[in-house]
């Protein structure tokens, strides 16, 4: 059974002000992921400190196998999930990140404005999603297929 983190980053989301529509997109596809359960979620605001002390806790205390953040990946200046991310990670993948940007890039250009990274703290595999459900659909859809093999080297 794999253990799944869904981590939606954003202020508005974390005050009550908007529905968490990307979480719940991450949740639907996650559906159809084998032998697989969600077994942490949380929504936070665009702050550094929380961002990265939610990814530590999930990945050396709850340690799940997988981490799927949404949100704070643009070029706003509140868009910090990468930043977080990078503190906490041990070793990027650089690989999943480019290939969800070059994939999205024919839906609409807007795709090379996210700033996105994905890596491994443990045995943890951490990826940012960008934060709107659109974005989520897209980009989780096509790395689906490789995420078991690339869960289970970490196993
Ligand atoms: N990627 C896909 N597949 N589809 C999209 O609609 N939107 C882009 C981009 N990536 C988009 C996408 C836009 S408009 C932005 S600003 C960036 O993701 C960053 O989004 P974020 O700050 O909500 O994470």
């Amino acid at each position: 059974m794999l253990t799944i983190g869904v981590l939606t980053i954003s202020d508005g989301a974390s005050r009550g002000l908007r529905e968490d529509l990307s979480g719940e997109a991450i949740r639907t596809i996650i559906t159809q992921f084998p032998d697989a359960v969600i077994s942490a979620g949380a929504i936070v605001p665009d702050e550094l400190e929380q961002i990265a002390a939610t990814l530590r806790e999930w990945s050396d205390e709850k340690k799940l196998n997988l981490i799927l953040t949404t949100g704070g990946t643009g070029l706003a200046p509140r868009d910090v999930t990468p930043e977080a991310t990078l503190s906490i990670l041990e070793r990027e993948a650089p690989g999943i990140a480019e290939a969800m940007r070059t994939h999205s890039l024919q839906y609409t250009p807007m795709a090379m404005l996210s700033r996105g990274v994905a890596g491994v703290r443990g045995r943890t595999l951490i990826i940012n999603l960008p934060g709107s459900p659109k974005a989520v659909r897209e980009c989780l859809e096509y790395i689906l297929p490789v995420l078991p093999h690339a869960i289970n080297l970490l196993i």
